[in-house]
């Protein structure tokens, strides 16, 4: 049975210390590893980079309280991947529809960057994470470095998948399809880089691959 890193996770010294600080600074926060969001038997897996401090950090679930989940669960409710109201707290009722969400690493990070350590450290979960979704057809990665940790965790060859907005690659390994989108970040949208159409494109497609897959 997968299980979300304990409390006590101490892998990565720089992401324990920023813990400890938050600690302190808002005493109410999670401020622990984060769990995923949405039932293992799901046949899509979407994968975020990492917490954000007064999002996920704070509400111990993924994008939520954040920008990115402001852009992303909207969009699965409209394609028939989500229903409820998403009320930006864990106690919302808001509910994934065949769809579990996750992060590459689990520990909110200093300025919303993850280090290359600290995902292979993070990694082991992920690994178990999949393994424990039997019905896996379809995994989103949302930006590059998770694009990254999906296929290290896969034991895929990076250089053989080339992260690429809407690319869609089929694992030889495993089967699994790798569909890429840039990530839904505040700073994305707000730099044109990605907009709400685009990523509405992404999931309307992400629909049909997991019906036709
Ligand atoms: N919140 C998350 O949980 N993950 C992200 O990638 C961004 C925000």
């Amino acid at each position: 049975m997968f299980e979300c890193p304990s409390f006590e996770c101490v892998k990565c010294p720089r992401l324990v210390e920023f813990r400890a600080q938050n600690k302190q600074k808002f005493p109410t926060y999670h401020n622990a590893p984060v769990e995923s969001f949405g039932a293992l038997n799901a046949e899509i897996l979407v994968v975020g980079l990492a917490p954000g401090l007064n999002g996920a950090n704070q509400t111990n679930r993924p994008f939520t309280n954040d920008y990115a989940g402001d852009i992303l669960y909207p969009a699965l409710k409209k394609y028939g991947l989500a229903r409820g109201n998403y009320g930006k707290v864990k106690n919302d009722g808001f509910e994934l529809i065949n769809v579990r969400v996750s992060n590459a690493v689990r520990c909110v990070p200093p300025q919303n960057k993850v280090t290359a350590d600290e995902v292979k450290a993070c990694r082991p979960y992920l690994q178990a994470e999949i393994a424990a979704m039997p019905n896996l057809k379809i995994i989103l990665s949302l930006g590059a470095v998770s694009h990254g940790a999906v296929l290290q965790a896969l034991g895929c060859k990076k250089s053989a998948y080339k992260f690429a907005h809407g690319a869609e690659h089929k694992l030889d390994k495993n089967g699994l399809i790798l569909l890429d989108s840039y990530h839904t970040s505040r700073y994305n949208i707000n730099t044109g880089v990605l907009t709400e159409q685009m990523f509405d494109a992404i999931v309307a497609r992400l629909k049909e691959l997991v019906k036709n897959a």
